[in-house]
């Protein structure tokens, strides 16, 4: 899959300067100057003398010695963007999923592909709108902020992939609401919505696969709690037959986190303990303990998931064993696994988090070893309809 720097990048890196003169009218991604001023002297004085000190002391670290030059560098620098901006800064930088979807698209030469669904939920479609198979994706970001464009670059060459494998798909993005904008439950309330949408645009639940990583995981978890333990004031889902599958990557499964992983993969994990622990806080503001199980898998108790297999059939977890949150994404998929056979946790040797879709940042030449299993693991779904 290797490709060259792609206009994708070009479009995203003019977002980038375009973001420099604007300020926005909400709280939204609007820092005080103080915070840009620093924002932009830490990654342009600060970050590259981290990057060149981290390349020349990879070949003795226990984890960046088995990655390229560029995974080191790219990797790092997600590290250092997520450890040194807050959240108002990296919005202010990213933009929010739309900027991001419409610029990827355009870096295409394709125009977007969207469905308003109300109450600020739209669904964006990489790939042609389909109904016969989808995958509903969820994605990460600690609820902060948006899609990264090599996520969207993953979940296209995925499509590419089950194609590969037979199986034609349809892949649309929920555009939910960002923290500070909205808090817990806003966006289950905006996954349930894109569910019961894609209903009734004629997609049967068994065709659909549902998928996200790290804060889409989560919510891919609130959603799969709330249908097992409907949460008041959200509506209820129905469905004529369980939904085919879930994939989590790297589920964000404790904002509080405790986790021995948490402390000891720090210095190797792509976003660190610090940043998990603040962005942890500022999701959690104002959550009751009661709902804590919804937006915590971890707080669940061990029986919570325990009829996962009646409205879910298939469920794959992947985690990297030098991530953060390694322990205890381990021990929720356990509780998962031991219910459900139709359940597997696959772990990635070296991996960080979300450690798949960093390949596609870095145009790497090989995809990581869990990939292909996550390929033919959707494919395998889709082919029991
Ligand atoms: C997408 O979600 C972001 C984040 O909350 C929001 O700011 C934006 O208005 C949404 N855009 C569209 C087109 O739905």
């Amino acid at each position: 899959m290797r490709r060259g720097w792609s206009s994708n990048h070009l479009v995203f890196i003019s977002l980038f300067s375009c973001k420099m003169s604007l300020s926005s009218p909400n709280q939204f991604g609007n820092p005080s100057w103080a915070e840009r001023a620093t924002a932009i002297a830490s990654l342009l004085l600060h970050m590259p003398l981290v990057l060149i000190w981290t390349l020349l002391t990879s070949p003795f670290h226990p984890v960046n010695a088995y990655k390229s030059w560029k995974r080191v560098l790219a990797d790092k620098l997600f590290h250092f963007f997520t450890k040194h901006l807050n959240a108002a800064q990296m919005q202010w930088i990213l933009g929010d999923t739309y900027q991001v979807y419409t610029a990827w698209m355009k870096g295409k030469g394709l125009s977007p592909v969207i469905d308003d669904l109300g109450e600020n939920t739209r669904l964006f479609w990489i790939g042609k709108r389909r109904t016969d198979r989808v995958i509903l994706y969820f994605h990460g970001g600690a609820f902060l902020i948006p899609m990264p464009f090599f996520f969207a670059d993953f979940w296209e060459h995925t499509l590419t992939q089950l194609q590969h494998r037979g199986v034609d798909a349809g892949l649309a993005v929920l555009n939910y609401t960002l923290v500070p904008s909205a808090a817990f439950p806003t966006q289950l309330r905006q996954a349930v919505r894109a569910l019961d949408y894609l209903i009734s645009t004629g997609v049967r639940p068994e065709n659909i696969q549902i998928t996200g990583d790290s804060a889409g995981a989560n919510l891919a978890l609130q959603f799969m709690s709330h249908l097992l333990h409907p949460l008041n004031g959200i509506p209820k889902i129905r469905l004529s037959s369980p939904i085919r599958g879930a994939y989590l990557m790297s589920p964000w499964v404790s904002l509080s986190g405790e986790g021995g992983s948490l402390v000891s993969e720090n210095d190797n994990d792509v976003v660190g303990t610090k940043c998990l622990a603040a962005w942890g806080r500022q999701v959690l503001a104002g959550i009751p303990d009661s709902q804590r199980p919804y937006i915590e898998a971890i707080k669940a108790s061990k029986p919570w998931f325990s009829n996962l297999k009646t409205v879910v059939d298939r469920v794959l977890i992947t985690a990297g064993d030098a991530e953060c949150l390694r322990d205890e994404i381990v021990i929720v998929a356990d509780r998962i696994c031991r219910d459900h056979e139709g359940a597997q946790l696959v772990m990635h040797k070296r991996g960080v988090h979300d450690d798949p879709y960093f390949d596609f940042l870095t145009r790497e030449a090989k995809v990581g070893e869990i990939t292909p299993i996550i390929w033919d693991w959707l494919a395998a779904g889709f082919k029991q309809s």
